[in-house]
């Protein structure tokens, strides 16, 4: 099935979101890691890592479809992060916008009646509801333990741990 343009359009820009997305998660690792978070960094360079396979998904499937993709230029946020809860608040809060993105993708398939592309849709707006959930309760986790370092590195260390790191000497 031909793709609209509409639809070629709309994903085209979502693969650009996507590499955003990773380049955001990647400033927030390297500002985590000068405050000397190394778990909530490492946290962070693999959410990286999964955005740029977020984008992957979309040019497959774009080039799958006998479409091109076009990247388009990347402006990112000027971002000053100076602790842990600014830096997950940052990120619920570009998750959110990404929702919506697929959500509007959504949109524009069912306008021009897509059905091809729902599958990989649906996929992202499920994926979207875990990493809303994900990061929503590490911000709440973090509003929690307040300015309380022990707790900050308890959850930097539960972060680390998720992601292959190793647990801090004792
Ligand atoms: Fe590709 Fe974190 O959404």
């Amino acid at each position: 099935m031909n793709m609209d343009p509409r639809l070629q359009e709309a994903l085209n820009d979502q693969v650009t979101a996507e590499y955003t997305a990773s380049l955001i998660y990647s400033q927030i690792s390297y500002d985590l890691s000068k405050m000397s978070f190394s778990g909530m960094s490492a946290w962070m360079s693999a959410q990286a890592d999964e955005e740029r396979l977020h984008a992957g998904k979309f040019s497959d499937h774009l080039l799958a479809r006998n479409t091109s993709v076009k990247l388009s230029s990347i402006t990112l946020p000027d971002l000053e992060i100076t602790s842990a809860l600014e830096a997950f608040t940052i990120a619920y809060a570009h998750e959110k916008k990404v929702s919506e993105m697929i959500r509007n993708l959504a949109r524009v398939a069912d306008d021009v009646r897509d059905f091809d592309s729902r599958t990989l849709i649906n996929w992202f707006l499920q994926e979207q509801i875990e990493e809303e959930d994900t990061v929503s309760g590490i911000v709440d986790q973090l509003r929690m333990v307040g300015d309380d370092g022990a707790g900050q590195l308890r959850i930097d260390a539960r972060l680390g741990a998720e992601r292959g790191q190793a647990p801090p000497a004792q």
